[in-house]
Order: C-alpha cells, then structure tokens, then sequence
C-alpha cells in the first residue's frame, strides 16, 4: 500500500517535472503540489499518515495534477476517467457509516470483502489437500465424481491416508473372501403390518425439498431413483410435480405440514390422504428433527421463494418461510404413536416413519415405551447426524446442536433391541455417506438402509461451494435463479445419480464379500475397527456397548441406560417427576 503511494506521488512528481521543462508556468502547479506530495511521502514513509490521510492526499495530489497539467496538455483530463470514480468510491467509503474497514482503509478496504469472498474458492482450489476439505475432503468428492461420470475410480500408489492417526477406520477383511452379494439387495420395510410394504434400497435419497433445490435438481434426483431403482424423500417442501417423474417416494412431513396443511397451518387429514394415496408414495415420513438444526423449523429464505412454490407450499411470497420448532399434532409419546398410526391407515396401509436426530435420551425411550405398551411403532426410524447438512441453519444449530450419527445410530438401534422392538421397526441412517465403506459401516453399526444427501447432489454436479442458503447456487442445484438452473441438464444428471448410487452400492457389496460375508445383514459392529491411539486400536464392538434383546424390559438395566430409561414415560416426553408433581 505504502509503495503504491509513494509511487503514484513520484510518477505525478516526475510528469510536473518533465512538464516544467516543456512549459514554465506548470512550475507553479509544481509548487503547490510538490510540497503536498514529499511531504505525504515523508510521512508515509514514517509511518505517520493513516490510511484516511493518505486517501485525501493522493486523491488532492492527483487532482492537482491531472488539472494542471491539462493547461499545457488537454488530454491531460482523460486522467479523470480513472482518478474520478477511485476518488468518488474513497469519499463514499469515507462517509458511510456500515463498514468500519471501508471508514478506515478508503479504497483499498475492498479488498478485504473481495478476498473473503473468493476464500473459499482460493482455499479449494490451491491450498486443501486430498483428504482435508470439509466437510467432504476432495478425495471423497473425487470418488462420488468418478462413479456419477462412470470414470476410473481406482487410486494408484498406495492410501493417502494415514493409517495410525487416531480416527482412522477400517473394516477387517477375511481370508476366506465371498463373491459380492446380488446386486442392489432390498430391504423390507412395513413387512406384516402395512399391506404395501415397501422393499427399499440400502441406499437412498435423503430428504430435501424443491424449495431448498432447484426444480430441475429435484427432478435429475427423481428421474435417477426411477432408473436406478431407489427410493427419493420428498424433503419437508412437499410433493411437486418435479417429484413426479417416475421414482419411488418418501413423502416426508415436517412441522408445516406443507403438502397437507389446513388454513390455520395444522395437519389436514383430507389432503394428506389424497396425497399419500399418489403411487409415487411408497413411505411417510414425520420429520421430527434432522442433524444440522434438530429443534429448529425447517428454513426457506425468501430469496428462494418463488411464486410456485409458495403455491406447493401454501405460503406468503417475499417473507422467510420459517417452520415452527415442534408438532401440533402431538405432543407426548403416545401421541407420536398414534399419529404415526393414523398416517398409515390414511395412506392405505403405506410403512411410516419417524426422522429425528437423537437429543435427550430420555425422551427416544420414552417412545420406546410408549410402543412396548401401546403395541403401535413406526415401521422404521430414520436417525440423522448432527454431522448432517442443510439448505440453511442458524450457526449456532449447526455446529453446537444434536447428536453425532455414530453415537445417535448406536443409542437408537440398542433401545430398540433392548426394549426387544428391533425386530419390528427397521432403521434408515443418515450421515455422511459418499463411499462403499460409510454405507458399510453405518449397516455394521444398526442401521438397515442408508440415506444420502449431500452426496446425491455431488453426484449431480455439487462442488461444495457452500452457498445454498444464497440462491446463488454455481450449479443450479440450491438455487432458483433461472439464469443458473439453465446449467443443470436433467438427462445427463439423472444418469448421474442413478450410475452413483449403482456404484457405491456395488462397491459395499465388495466390501462386504470381502469381509467374508454373504450379505449386509450379516455385517457386526465389530467388523469395523477404528485407530484410538496411535499404538491402540478398538472394533465397535468394544467401543459401544450393545445390548441384548429384551435387556431393557429385565429387572436388571444396563447401567448407562438405568437413570434414563427410570426417568421415561410413556405419556410425556417429560422427565417422569415432572409429571408426578405436575399430577
Ligand atoms: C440442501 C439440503 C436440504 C435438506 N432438506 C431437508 C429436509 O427438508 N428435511 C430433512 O429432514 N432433512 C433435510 N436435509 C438433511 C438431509 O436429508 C440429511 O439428513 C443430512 O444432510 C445428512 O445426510 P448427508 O450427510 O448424506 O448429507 C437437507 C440437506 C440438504 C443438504
């Protein structure tokens, strides 16, 4: 910055100078300009000047210049072309109030917004390595790229990773390997109480709306289940005729209920049953929390709304939509039973579900509870990461909120099998998956299916550029703007997504025949071996403890479930002495 300025004065020093030379008179332009223009170099040199001064300075010395030269060189005043908006921009950043940098630092203060807003493009681009990009590191994003492109995945040379820093997982293979399992295996969901259960994938798409995606980006997902044979969650957005394009649907309804929603904004069963009754519909879901905001209503920024879908939506244009917090319909346990229950017989017998990242433990048993008593459960429960991803979450949510996916998805699957319901209620896990090994490792540590999201829209074409609370989405996926949806091809991106899906499901078959195994049912927590210390290793068999069937219902509790399952009720999510001092 200084060396600018004190070259700036020098070049103007020197043109009046040469000036001087050709035309006396510009000396006397010299004489008031050079004294102005050494002593600002002096100054800057010593550092005396702030950044304001050197503004009004050289904008004055430059002024001066550019005028007194005119008089003996006319052309002299295209140096206003340049110098006038630079000084114009150095007064408005002067006097306006919002910015104290631009106060401060005239001018050059923009560069400070310019670089903060191409940081993390600079970061991607030239400074992350392979396997330290968040939150996928670009070697997992490299290998959702490769397999949605059909290009080779193989790496050369040997793992980047290393193998003995604490963290690092591994599954233990066999040596009595077993040809990978039948391709794309399903799983039954609703089997013996739905009279159309739904055999599902083990992987699938996770939920997120039209709304928070584009329409084209919702249909390229659509378009990808019907052809790969997936099944794709609707999101809390609703149901949108982008949705429509042929691929099985988890109709998923969150705390606006949009898509079944009465004036007043509760539920209305009408509407919900002439929707859920689409063929498209094979599942229901009630979102009752989700990873990246557990506790927070679902968030659609106003810039993202468009006048169709707050018509989807049933909701105001030009206003954040912001979802409540919790459920109008229900508020306890039983309650959440019932309303599940109810939403299947609507649905004419469809599975239902219920997505939550886990929270108070209490209040999961509490449910536990209320279906060993009550004898209703869902037919499956989805478990979501606080690690999990989102159109847009208040920070704080994001990062300080809710369970992470390997202790919620452990918690979630030892209650079910020590309250002996495991074998009823089927469990889908969200979190992170983009390779072969996280889907293998998510079904070895409870879960029977897997959710993607994130790396669905990779394998649409997602750079990670982490702007989808924005609009201004690069690829067209989390944006409305017409101007960048026109980037995302449907055709070519359905493709995309369904080779994606065939591909990581086909590279944890491999994984699996690798291990020894005939199927995926068969895999155990403690195939799955994870690095403590760098001279100690633990399978997850040793990490969580798992419990025993029916273990929960016995007179002697597990220890660490003791005071929580002691403090559940059936009738209130509640501590259990609340609820006695409240009666
Ligand atoms: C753009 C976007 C929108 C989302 N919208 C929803 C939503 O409507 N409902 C919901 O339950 N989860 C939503 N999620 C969370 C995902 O469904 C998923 O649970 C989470 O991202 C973890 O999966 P992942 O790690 O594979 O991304 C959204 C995620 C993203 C990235």
């Amino acid at each position: 910055m200084n060396a600018i300025l004190i070259t700036l004065n020098i070049i103007v020093l020197s043109g009046l100078a040469a000036l001087a030379l050709q035309w006396p008179p510009a000396l006397f332009a010299f004489l008031i300009v050079g004294p102005l223009s050494i002593l600002s170099i002096w100054d800057v040199s010593k550092g005396r000047l702030s950044a304001r001064q050197i503004f009004v300075s050289t904008a004055a010395v430059s002024v001066a210049g550019i005028v007194s030269a005119s008089y003996v060189w006319p052309a002299a005043l295209y140096g206003f072309v340049v110098v006038g908006p630079v000084v114009l921009l150095g007064m408005v950043d002067m006097f306006q109030t919002r910015r104290a940098i631009r106060r401060n630092f005239p001018v050059i203060g923009h560069a400070r917004y310019l670089l903060e807003e191409i940081r993390p493009e600079i970061q991607q681009y030239f400074i992350e390595s392979n396997t330290d990009g968040k939150p996928f590191p670009r070697e997992e994003r490299s290998v959702v790229y490769q397999r949605s492109k059909g290009e080779r995945d193989t790496v050369p040379f040997g793992t980047q990773r290393d193998v003995y820093a604490p963290g690092y997982e591994w599954i233990n293979h066999s040596m009595a390997p077993v040809d990978p399992a039948e391709s794309n295996p399903r799983v039954t969901i609703g089997e013996g109480v739905c009279s159309k259960p739904y055999r599902a994938s083990l992987l699938n798409v996770s939920a997120m709306s039209f709304g928070a995606l584009s329409g084209r980006a919702v249909e390229a997902l659509n378009v990808g289940a019907r052809e790969g044979g997936f099944a794709h969650n609707t999101g809390e957005g609703s149901i949108s005729p982008y949705h429509l394009q042929g691929g099985d649907l988890i109709w998923q309804i969150g705390t606006g209920y949009f898509g079944c929603r009465s004036e007043d904004g509760s539920f209305d069963p009408e509407r919900f049953a002439e929707r859920a009754s689409l063929d498209a519909v094979k599942m229901i879901e009630v979102k009752v929390s989700q990873g990246a905001k557990p506790g927070h209503g679902g968030i659609l920024p106003a810039a993202k709304i468009t006048p169709e879908i707050a018509e989807i939506r049933g909701v105001a244009m030009g206003r954040d939509v912001i979802s409540p917090p919790g459920h109008r319909a229900f508020s306890t346990p039983v309650g959440l039973l019932e309303f599940l229950t109810r939403l299947r017989e609507l649905s004419g017998g469809k599975p239902v579900g219920f997505k939550l990242c886990v929270g108070k433990r209490r209040e999961f048993l509490a449910v536990c509870k209320a279906m060993v008593e009550t004898g209703m459960h869902p037919d499956y429960i989805a478990v979501d990461g606080g690690e999990g991803g989102t159109g847009a979450a208040p920070v704080e949510f994001s990062n300080s909120l809710g369970c992470p996916l390997v202790e919620g998805l452990t918690f979630v699957h030892n209650a079910l099998v020590g309250a002996g319901l495991r074998d009823r209620v089927k469990i889908i896990a969200s979190g992170k998956i983009s390779s072969g090994f996280g889907l293998v490792k998510l079904l070895a540590l409870g879960a029977d299916v897997g959710y993607a999201a994130r790396s669905m829209l990779m394998a649409m074409g997602c750079i990670q550029a982490r702007k989808c609370n924005s609009n201004d989405c690069p690829v067209g996926i989390t944006t409305q703007n017409p101007s960048l949806t026109a980037g995302l091809v449907v055709p070519v991106k359905s493709a995309r997504v369904a080779r994606y899906h065939a591909e990581t499901i086909e590279a944890a078959l491999e994984l699996i025949g690798a291990a020894g195994l005939e199927s995926p049912a068969d895999l155990r927590p403690w195939h799955i071996m994870r690095r403590i210390t760098a001279l100690e290793t633990r399978h997850y068999g040793e990490i969580v403890r798992f419990l025993e069937p029916g273990e929960l219902l016995s007179s002697k509790l597990p220890e660490d479930f003791e005071r929580a399952w002691n403090a559940a009720t059936a009738s209130s999510f509640h501590h259990v002495s609340d609820r006695v001092v409240a009666a």
